[in-house]
């Protein structure tokens, strides 16, 4: 099950997405928004990061305009490895490098049909389990550890 979500600036593309996941019957759960009205990012954010971490989701997709903000909200949450993405190269990286569960996309800067091939690259490209990115992963929740209140 693949969670996604957008603000506003990303709504439109969310939507294409979502047809392609119907299109397709990969199933999904939309955590908002529902209409181009102004929300804030990182309230759509939390909601795809809490489905991811908790495991009701394998991974997630945000969206907002840049994929910026959101992006920076979703990789406070321990655990959520985010990636911004604006190539399917990038995207192949995020998923067998670093592990992603989580593809941020920018809804002002991608075209629909670039957009739809770096999320079909993020979701069908495994984590390639060498030890030297298992490593660097575990490096990177070292910090979270280190910084925990
Ligand atoms: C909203 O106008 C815009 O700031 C937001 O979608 C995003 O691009 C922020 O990083």
């Amino acid at each position: 099950m693949i969670a996604i979500g957008s603000d506003h600036g990303g709504y439109e593309l969310k939507e294409a997405i979502k047809g392609y996941f119907d299109s397709e019957k990969i199933p999904y759960k939309d955590l908002g928004t529902c209409s181009l009205e102004s929300v804030d990012y990182s309230d759509i954010g939390i909601l795809v990061a809490e489905a991811v971490k908790s495991g009701e989701c394998d991974s997630g997709i945000v969206i907002c305009g840049t994929g910026i903000g959101i992006s920076i909200a979703v990789n406070k949450v321990p655990g959520i490895r985010a990636a911004l993405c604006t190539d399917p190269y990038m995207a192949r990286m995020a998923r067998e490098h670093n592990d992603a569960n989580v593809l941020a996309l920018g809804g002002r800067v991608l075209g629909e049909g670039l957009a739809l091939e770096i999320v079909k690259t993020f979701i069908s490209t495994p984590f390639s389990h060498e030890s030297r990115h298992q490593n660097r992963i575990d490096k990177i929740s070292a910090i979270e550890e280190q910084y925990k209140e």
